[in-house]
């Protein structure tokens, strides 16, 4: 079963395409996609499979071009023919496939049959047309789209193993991105730490991951004092959810941390009304390593990963946590919090000891962490900081999938901005500088000596709160499922 059609206590799901692997072109399709390029300004048609003779001419005839993104519609041999742009043919990336698949899957409605070619990569082509084709239109009670009908899309590839393979594991990986969009989509009043926990293990018992979930009482008694202090103004208390893959041929360890705040209304330093609605989405990085590890235990991943995600609501009220209030975290570090609005730190630190304690090899955390995330980098690329080199590979790697990454440092001159008078190091560094990179020397606090690691920023890539593009839709975009994913693949060796 693929993830995304796991079984979930949430009131409603995503929708998208429905893909297929096929190595002959079934007959009668409703529609043909056919990937078109150019060179030297002139439109190709660069594949011959599913394109009636004469399309170049027909297609000349509406004015395509072949350029980046471009979809043209004909009626061509009788058949509804869909052209996609990949642009200049001698430039074409497989994020500049993924993304064209995008589009034209976001353009398929009404269409119910449709036939597409692989060769231009089965991988890009099969994320692209799942993470293209995905919208979530909640609780509207008329349904006017006929969004309902399901687009199924036979895409033709090589008669091998590898090709079969490669649709597998795309499936896999976009289903899970898929279900990390369908987490954040959710509102925050079905959302919350014990509705989120059941969720979670949910998704867990589906995937044959092993599930813990710490209530508040065992948070309390075990000392996750980050936890329960951003969890404490609100009526829905906070939860730790621990999830583990351990398979018997693993050789290497990963640790998985995810920020988990079902609503962030900045707590007692409160934020501003305007565009409030978007922190339902302040859970997207445990969205992402729920959904990660559940690709790994679909994918049978010889990796060791256990992932740890805390969840919290950061509410004012008379029980909130004050600024100038002393907290002490899972494992003993003091934080004084001036600012509870730097709410996702506090609790990721005590992920962060927790999940340092088994010493992993290797550690992903990721979180929506700072509105300087996007001041500085926007809302397409994600800020990586850790240990150089990881740093350096992982970002590396969202940019090969399509989930851009860029590299920022940890900086020595801010260790002198952590200190406090009275705890160990306080949450925010008073300063309208680098809040980013504070945050990120914050979180290096809590992880054990010799562990690689990278905090993946995601504040800015996780949520599009304009316009869908490529194969990103409204809202959630599954940030950085895809990276982890990628990234657990390499380190198990698979
Ligand atoms: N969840 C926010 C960060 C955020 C902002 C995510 C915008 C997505 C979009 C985080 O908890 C926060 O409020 N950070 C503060 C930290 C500050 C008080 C030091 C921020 O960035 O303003
Ligand atoms: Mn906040
Ligand atoms: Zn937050």
């Amino acid at each position: 079963m693929a993830v995304s059609s796991f079984e979930l206590s949430l009131p409603c799901r995503g929708t998208t395409v429905e893909v297929e692997f096929a190595t002959t072109a079934p007959a009668n399709p409703t529609a043909v996609l056919i990937p078109v390029t150019q060179s030297e300004g002139a439109l190709e048609v660069p594949v011959t499979t599913l394109a009636g003779d004469g399309l170049l001419k027909a297609l000349d005839a509406v004015g395509a071009t072949g350029k980046k993104g471009e979809v043209t519609r004909v009626f061509h041999n009788d058949t509804l023919t869909i052209a996609f742009g990949l642009g200049d043919s001698g430039d074409i990336d497989e994020d500049t496939v993924r993304r064209a698949a995008g589009v034209v899957a976001r353009g398929l409605r009404g269409v119910d049959k449709a036939t597409i070619t692989g060769e231009f990569g089965i991988r890009p082509i099969v994320e692209g047309l799942l993470l293209g084709g995905y919208s979530y239109t909640g609780m509207k009670s008329s349904q006017e789209d006929d969004s309902k009908d399901t687009t199924r899309i036979t895409v033709i590839g090589k008669d091998n193993d590898a090709d079969r393979e490669a649709f597998k594991r795309a499936a896999v990986v976009a289903g899970a991105t898929v279900l990390a969009r369908d987490l954040v989509n959710t509102p925050s009043n079905f959302l919350y730490p014990e509705s989120y926990a059941k969720v979670i293990t949910e998704i867990a018992a589906q995937s044959k991951l092993n599930v813990e979930v710490f209530d508040e009482k065992q948070l309390k008694e075990q000392g996750f004092g980050g936890i329960l202090s951003v969890g404490q103004g609100s009526n829905r208390p906070p939860r730790l959810v621990h999830l583990s893959w351990h398979p018997a041929e693993a050789t290497t360890s990963l640790g998985l941390v995810g920020k988990g705040i079902t609503f962030d209304t900045g707590g007692i330093s409160l934020k501003p009304a305007a565009n409030m609605e978007n922190m339902i989405s302040d859970m997207g990085g445990s969205a992402a390593v729920v959904a990660a590890i559940s690709a790994a235990a679909q994918l049978e991943l010889p990796l060791g990963i256990d992932a740890w995600v805390p969840l919290a609501e950061n509410m004012p009220s008379g029980t909130a946590t004050r600024p100038g209030d002393v907290i002490t975290h899972y494992g003993g570090i003091t934080s004084e919090i001036l600012n509870t609005d730097a709410e996702g730190r506090l609790v990721l630190a005590d992920a962060l000891a927790r999940a340092s304690e088994d010493k992993p090899d290797y550690l992903i955390e990721t979180s929506t962490l700072t509105g300087a995330q996007i001041v500085a980098l926007g809302n397409r690329v994600m800020a990586v900081m850790g240990s150089d080199e990881f740093r350096d590979r992982v970002a590396a790697t969202g940019r090969a999938v399509g989930e851009p990454g860029w590299a920022m440092p940890l900086l020595e001159e801010q260790e002198e901005e952590l200190k406090s008078p009275v705890a160990d190091i306080r949450n925010t560094n008073n300063a309208r500088t680098a809040g980013m990179l504070f945050a990120g020397l914050y979180l290096s606090r809590f992880i054990a000596e010799d562990t690689q690691w990278v905090h993946l920023d995601i504040a800015g890539p996780s949520f599009n709160t304009s316009s869908p593009w490529g194969f990103t839709p409204k809202r959630a975009s599954g940030t950085p499922v895809r990276t982890i994913v990628e990234t657990m693949t390499q380190l198990a060796g698979t």
